[in-house]
């Protein structure tokens, strides 16, 4: 049993109204033992009622839950930062050759191991994950993850038309090879499945009717994809499918909009896609810095508000330029101030914690430091450097505290990354659990 000793900040609960339900405790203490939070109380409370924790001081610096990347492509991590290109362009020139080598398994567990270590130096302790088209890449990531008990919900992407014919699946082997892994891997420890069409335009309608049909199979599986992120993917999805009434309405018709269904940028959407999220519960991924990167518009946080449609922030790298989900949300509320309507540190905070365990329906384990949930936590220093020291006062509110650490802070101001009860990132040791 262990106590640790920082200031706090949470959100017990699902809220509408993060800057009231905030939970901040002043010189806390969280008490952890198994992999599970037993306690959280001022310092004072808990070692009087747990006098035999042993005691790891953090005073001074602020534990956080883990935060989650509710949207992100591990193959891509190599294809980071690759200049130039909008959406589809981008996608040829970059990102399906940089897919491709990830039919060797070797190299597949050699990315999922850094891929994980850049995670966990950011203080992400839960990822949304495309994989490759290969079974073994999402194999890979899996095991890596399942090493260190780390909550990782991951997919196979299918795809079988429109990227290059060794990269294609089809109809069939895409929901043969992803109830294997969902058989294989969904619930198994800590891991969860997403079922993964890498956007309507790379599926026939039969892969989207079979995948339609694996998901109807199984209610509880998380499903992921791409949604109305670009201008000319837009009008392509429109020439691919006819029929459907939207780009949303084309995973409609297959079933794949739903609770734990979570859709990437959602940035150019009509009135009735909106009230279709609202209605089936199904989530936005906000990507700030991919949507910037790539030139694709600007999300409309307010809209989500007001059409009570559940939101997650998310990195989305190799598109996403940073595994900081600080980062992400400095670039978030910079994007919201060019919608004249800004993003506060509260709700940026919700938004990787709470917020998105809630929409994912999974806030019994993760997203907050209740008791009973996992012990998933991260020690932010607000004074990592020169500058944080001068900016942050020792006194400063979790607000500020937070909301400075996201515009000139990334994996430097990670103190240490806890999952599942072990201290996974160490940055003074620079110490990971994994090689
Ligand atoms: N749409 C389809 N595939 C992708 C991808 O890999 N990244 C992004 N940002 N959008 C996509
Ligand atoms: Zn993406």
């Amino acid at each position: 049993m262990q106590l640790i000793r920082a200031n706090i900040a949470h959100f017990p609960t699902a809220t509408k109204q993060p800057e009231q339900d905030i939970s901040i405790i002043l010189d806390g203490g969280l008490v952890i033992d198994n992999g599970t939070i037993v306690a959280v109380a001022p310092f004072n409370e808990v070692n009087a009622s747990f006098p035999q924790a042993s005691i790891v001081d953090h005073s001074g610096k602020w534990l956080v839950p883990g935060f989650i990347d509710s949207h992100l492509h591990y193959p891509q991590t190599q294809s980071i930062a690759s200049y130039g290109e909008q959406l589809l362009s981008w996608l040829e020139n970059y990102t399906f050759p940089t897919e491709r080598l990830f039919s060797e398994t070797a190299h597949a567990s050699d990315i999922a191991q850094v891929f994980l270590r850049q995670l966990l130096k950011n203080g992400t302790t839960t990822g949304f994950v495309f994989s490759s088209v290969h079974k073994t890449c999402c194999d890979a990531l899996f095991t890596a993850a399942n090493e260190i008990n780390m909550a990782i919900v991951a997919g196979k992407v299918c795809m079988d038309r429109n990227c290059p014919e060794d990269l294609q699946d089809c109809a069939d082997s895409a929901q043969r090879d992803s109830a294997d892994l969902i058989e294989k891997w969904h619930n198994k420890g800590r891991n969860r499945y997403a079922i993964t069409p890498r956007f309507a335009p790379t599926s026939t309608e039969a892969q989207m009717a079979s995948l339609g049909e694996l998901a109807c199979q199984y209610p509880d599986v998380f499903i992921q994809t791409h949604l109305s992120e670009n201008l000319d993917e837009i009008a392509w999805v429109k020439s691919l499918y006819p029929n459907a009434k939207s780009y949303l309405d084309v995973y409609d018709t297959y079933n794949m909009v739903r609770p734990r269904a979570v859709f990437g940028h959602g940035i150019h959407l009509h009135e009735e896609e909106w009230q279709r999220l609202h209605d089936t519960g199904a989530t936005l991924a906000f990507c700030p810095t991919s949507n910037l990167f790539l030139g694709s518009g600007l999300f409309d946080r307010e809209m989500a508000k007001q059409q009570d449609v559940h939101v997650a922030l998310a990195t989305d790298v190799g598109a996403g330029t940073s595994f900081s989900m600080l980062k992400t949300y400095g670039d978030a509320y910079k994007v919201s101030q060019l919608r004249h309507a800004p993003i506060n540190p509260y709700d940026g905070f919700y938004l990787m914690t709470q917020g998105a365990a809630v929409a994912h329906k999974w806030e019994n384990e993760i997203g907050n430091l209740n008791p009973q949930s996992a012990a998933d936590f991260v020690i932010l220093d607000p004074h990592f450097d020169e500058l944080t020291s001068l900016r942050i006062k020792p006194d400063a509110p979790f607000d500020d505290v937070f909301f400075a650490l996201s515009i000139l802070g990334d994996d430097r101001a990670v103190s240490e990354t806890w999952v599942n009860g072990h201290c996974c990132y160490n940055k003074k040791e620079l110490t990971h659990a994994m090689v």
